[in-house]
């Protein structure tokens, strides 16, 4: 997954959310006893030809975004199709815009039984954004697989050697970034003090990194190479901070499986109960 395309899936999403809303603001803005005289009534209500279209394809997207992602992850015979990473920025791209798209199908009317698969889609929602953000603190491959400790602190030792045999970085300077680097104990970090812990730790090494930087520029190193040095110390004292953090890390994730999973499992059922329910009352879309 380059940057490119994470740019491209969040710029299709907010365009989505932003022409969706443009096109139909004067509907939406309607109370709800007058829309039916409404010029737009007839397309934009949830049955309507672009309402109930919205449903549908939001619905289809958070299913294959869904099931593809459960697939690649839990069949073996899927273990080797693609990096597991670009599987789940796949799972996050159809899951935010499906429901933005449902959203719209809704015409933020949320009535009857449906209204609970309604906000069970925007509870996995915003715990699908604070998985993500614990996700990204457990380190993993390239390919988005999980690292085990020992090539944790493998790594970790690599990143030390690298300066010290390609840039010759000297001794106190390096025993130094150890010593920031060195593996930290944090009072049993939960959800709401790791956030605060990992804002902080990354002030104090963009501190570090600074002081590095001006210390190897009055060296007069080339600032080709200056990059390099504080890119490889900026790995290693995140990495190190990943694994200090490892362990908590681990548990909250699957911790919060218990959250993700029930409310998406929720949010499926009755969104079928509530397709059953509309095609027997003959709704059929265009087909
Ligand atoms: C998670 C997915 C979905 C959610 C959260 C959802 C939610 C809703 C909501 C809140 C309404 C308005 C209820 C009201 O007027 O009070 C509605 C109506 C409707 N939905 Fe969905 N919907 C979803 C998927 C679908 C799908 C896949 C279909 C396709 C068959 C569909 C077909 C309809 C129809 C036809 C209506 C209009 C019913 C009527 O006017 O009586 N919905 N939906
Ligand atoms: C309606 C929307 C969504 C549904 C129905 C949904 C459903 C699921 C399901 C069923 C899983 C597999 C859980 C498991 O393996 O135990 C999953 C995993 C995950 N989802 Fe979602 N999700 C949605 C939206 C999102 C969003 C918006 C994000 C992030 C911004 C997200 C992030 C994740 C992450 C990080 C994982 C875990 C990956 C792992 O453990 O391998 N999800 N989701």
């Amino acid at each position: 997954m380059t940057k490119l395309q994470h740019w491209l899936y969040l710029l299709i999403g907010i365009t989505a959310f932003v022409y969706l809303g443009y096109a139909g603001y004067s509907y939406y803005l309607t109370p709800y006893e007058e829309r039916f005289f409404h010029p737009s009534h007839s397309i934009l209500k949830p049955s309507g030809i672009i309402g109930h279209g919205l449903g549908i394809i939001g619905s289809f997207m958070m299913l294959v975004g869904v099931v593809l992602y459960m697939l690649r992850k839990r069949l073996k015979s899927f273990a080797r199709v693609g990096a597991i990473k670009n599987w789940l920025e796949l799972h996050i791209f159809l899951c935010s815009l499906g429901p933005v798209l449902v959203l719209f199908h809704t015409a933020f009317k949320f009535g009857g039984i449906v209204a609970i698969s309604f906000w069970s889609m925007v509870a996995v929602v915003i715990s699908g954004v604070i998985g993500r953000f614990i996700y990204v603190q457990i380190p993993r491959s390239i390919r988005g697989n999980e690292y085990s400790m020992e090539e944790l602190k493998m790594l970790n030792q690599s990143f030390g050697e690298k300066l010290k045999n390609e840039f010759n970085m000297d001794n106190s300077l390096l025993t130094k970034l150890e010593h920031f680097a060195s593996l930290k104990v944090y009072k049993s970090p939960n959800l709401f003090s790791i956030i605060p812990l990992t804002v902080k730790d990354h002030m104090a090494n963009k501190k570090i990194l600074n002081e590095l930087k001006t210390h190897l520029r009055s060296e007069k190193i080339s600032e080709k190479s200056i990059n390099q040095i504080v890119e490889i110390s900026k790995s290693k004292l995140i990495l190190s901070r990943k694994i200090s953090l490892l362990n908590s890390v681990q548990e909250m994730f699957r911790y919060w499986h218990i959250i993700h999973l029930p409310f998406a499992i929720v949010m499926l059922l009755i969104m079928i109960l509530h397709v059953v329910i509309t095609v027997a009352f003959g709704y059929r879309w265009i087909f």
